[in-house]
């Protein structure tokens, strides 16, 4: 626990966006300018002033791509620039709040008042200052109310009229109409990235998992990811692997996956080997050298292993629904002279003790970059990654996703890489790279999580247990009679897979986490499957009204009239500026609360306002497609298979 608070001290502060905000692209001027020093302005944008506020609402229509912030950002910015216009690039404070008085805040006040107080300036105090962004705020048919607080706060209070139309809206062009817009264009997320003939354990289930949300949350955002999985397929243990299998088979190259078997058995028997026999283990450094050098029955034998290996990964991949694209450390060998080279040239790396390293300021120990024995290593690949991915594939954020056991690793490399001038030094700023680390996967009894006999957790085994739990459930519940075989096992797999990976999406990723199928699998408190449920409830609630939801889609309107319709319709239009928080900062659970909150939302909404047979019921039946539209939309992100019916 120490070491992931210290890391956490480490982290770099956290990305932040500014909207793409533009003052030029606001077609509608301020209504009240209340500086007497503005009176010759206030004469001279007087009449445009009048021609753009007829044009507002076109202007509104063009920027539909815009979430709730942006908009209200867009329209404190303009009051900001008025209120105090000797303070230039004041970023506007916009936030979503809770509070009775309103649905978002404008947190200026008191900041841009520290910075005019004691100069001339019209205003008393911070108070007075919110009072005027009050003002000057644009009308804007967003808006319903405005109302100033305590020391300055701005509150408004959305337009009921504005958040119907706008749920409505996506009913008919779709969900994607919602998608965040990220200040980037192609990223590259580095997971799962399993070591070969290794065990994939329990931590590349959590970056298999956390990486995939991270790609999708990224791809739904309009970035093109390059989903890279950066196997760990050289090394010295391939001498050791390479031996032994010529030792156990004579005719090695016909053995396949059935005769090897279980890699990791064969991993570990080599390893026994290389262990208790010095004349093994000599050759087994030869082979490496061997294959460093490229000789060929050392490569081929390295293929046919590394085989076997992606073969079994794969078939995690395929039930995760997991697309992946590997791109190995062998990869990167042919890159490293010259990476090291340009980083030589730029006078980075140095002579100690027979290596060539890399010394970095705050690190008390250097970047080896060349062993003493000549050879490259994880961090020499690790930069030669860098500087490929940011000349031949052109991405503009690199994002590693693994344990925060590896964040020492990562600041030192991408430390030296921005000494190279390759990395933005500005962490706001593209290119960048970013280490999104995570906690450890423990057992029931806090320790690292082990089987019985204390040997790694197999992944595969534990979605066998997801799955057969789920359908053993199902089948008590009688929908062995009433389902197929068919509709059984594909419930039982997109509930029990859907578990797996909600419980490890929905706390901190920097966080341990308690794996316990009892917790995930229960069907009340914050799982997937209670989710799933909620999900599976709206569909029946659609269905059983026997309308046909397309026709109310474009015949119907949905009116927030009732208090928890509104607070239900004001969490459906909040789903994208989530999406563009869990994504700037790489935080999945923050899109995991969400969801959550929003199947809460629903539930008070469902059980004080009645839907079928009710005079609103066409609205409230649209409010129920619209909630499960999203609700569908954040399981997609997650890599959640919804169900329609349980
Ligand atoms: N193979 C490594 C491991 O299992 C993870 C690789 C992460 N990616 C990278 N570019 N270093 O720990």
């Amino acid at each position: 626990m120490a070491s992931i608070l210290a890391y956490e001290r480490h982290l770099p502060p956290l990305p932040h966006f500014s909207p793409s905000t533009s003052i030029a692209s606001l077609t509608f001027a301020p209504l009240y300018l209340s500086l007497p020093l503005l009176a010759d302005l206030l004469r001279t944008t007087s009449r445009r002033l009048i021609s753009a506020t007829k044009k507002r609402s076109v202007s509104t229509m063009a920027n539909e791509e815009e979430n709730v912030k942006q908009k209200l950002s867009k329209l404190f910015e303009v009051a900001l620039k008025v209120t105090v216009p000797s303070v230039v690039d004041v970023e506007p404070l916009v936030a979503a709040c809770t509070g009775k008085f309103g649905d978002y805040q404008c947190n200026n006040a008191m900041g841009l008042w520290s910075k005019i107080k004691g100069k001339e300036t019209e205003f008393k105090g911070p108070p007075a200052v919110g009072q005027a962004i009050m003002r000057n705020l644009p009308q804007s048919d967003i808006i319903e109310s405005c109302s100033v607080a305590g020391p300055g706060f701005v509150n408004v209070k959305l337009s009921r009229n504005w958040m119907a139309q706008s749920i409505q809206r996506m009913l008919i062009d779709g969900i994607d109409a919602w998608a965040p817009r990220l200040p980037v264009r192609r990223a590259v997320v580095d997971f799962s990235s399993p070591n070969i003939a290794k065990e994939m354990h329990v931590g590349h289930l959590r970056s298999t998992i956390i990486g995939d949300t991270i790609a999708r949350m990224l791809e739904f955002s309009r970035v093109e990811v390059l989903r890279r999985n950066h196997v760990g397929d050289w090394g010295t243990q391939f001498g050791m692997l390479i031996e032994f299998l010529f030792e156990k088979f004579s005719n090695w190259e016909d053995a396949n996956e059935a005769a090897i078997g279980d890699l990791q058995e064969f991993y570990k028997e080599s390893k026994k080997r290389f262990d208790s026999d010095p004349d093994f283990k000599e050759r087994a450094q030869k082979a490496v050298v061997r294959l460093q050098g490229g000789e060929q029955k050392y490569r081929k034998a390295w293929t046919q292993i590394c085989e076997i290996s992606r073969n079994e990964f794969n078939r995690v991949y395929q039930r995760l629904g997991v697309q992946l694209e590997e791109k190995g450390e062998s990869f990167y060998n042919p890159y490293i002279p010259a990476v090291l080279e340009e980083l030589t040239s730029k006078n980075l790396v140095e002579d100690s003790q027979g290596a060539r390293v890399i010394f970095l300021e705050g690190f008390n120990i250097p970047l080896i970059v060349v062993k003493s024995d000549g050879g490259y290593n994880y961090a020499s690949t690790d930069l030669a990654a860098i500087w490929y991915r940011l000349n031949e594939e052109k991405a503009e954020w690199m994002i590693y996703v693994t344990d925060v056991g590896q964040q020492q690793h990562f600041d030192m490399v991408f430390k030296a890489a921005k000494r190279a001038g390759w990395l933005s030094t500005d962490d706001n700023a593209y290119p960048k790279a970013s280490h999104v680390g995570f906690g450890l996967v423990l057992g029931d009894d806090k320790k690292r999580f082990r089987t019985r006999s204390s040997e790694v957790v197999r992944l595969a085994d534990l979605l066998d247990e997801a799955k057969s739990r789920c359908k053993t459930t199902l089948i008590e519940r009688g929908k062995g009679d009433e389902w197929t075989e068919e509709e059984l096992e594909q419930t039982a797999e997109a509930i029990g897979y859907g578990a797996v990976k909600y419980a490890d999406l929905k706390s901190n990723r920097l966080t341990n986490y308690t794996f316990s199928f009892d917790q995930m699998l229960n069907d009340k408190g914050n799982t997937a499957v209670y989710l799933q449920y909620a999900h599976a409830r709206i569909c029946s609630i659609i269905r059983k009204s026997g309308k046909d939801i397309e026709e109310l889609k474009s015949m119907g309107a949905i009116v927030l009239d009732h208090a928890d319709e509104r607070a239900l319709g004001l969490h459906l239009l909040q789903f994208s500026e989530v999406v563009e928080e869990a994504c700037t900062n790489l935080l999945p659970n923050v899109l995991c609360e969400y969801l959550y909150n929003l199947s809460e939302f629903f539930t008070t909404f469902y059980s004080n306002c009645q839907v079928v047979g009710s005079a609103e019921e066409t609205s409230r039946l649209l409010l129920c497609e619209a909630t499960a539209t999203v609700m569908r939309k954040c399981f997609y992100l997650l890599g959640i298979i919804p169900v329609y019916k349980i």
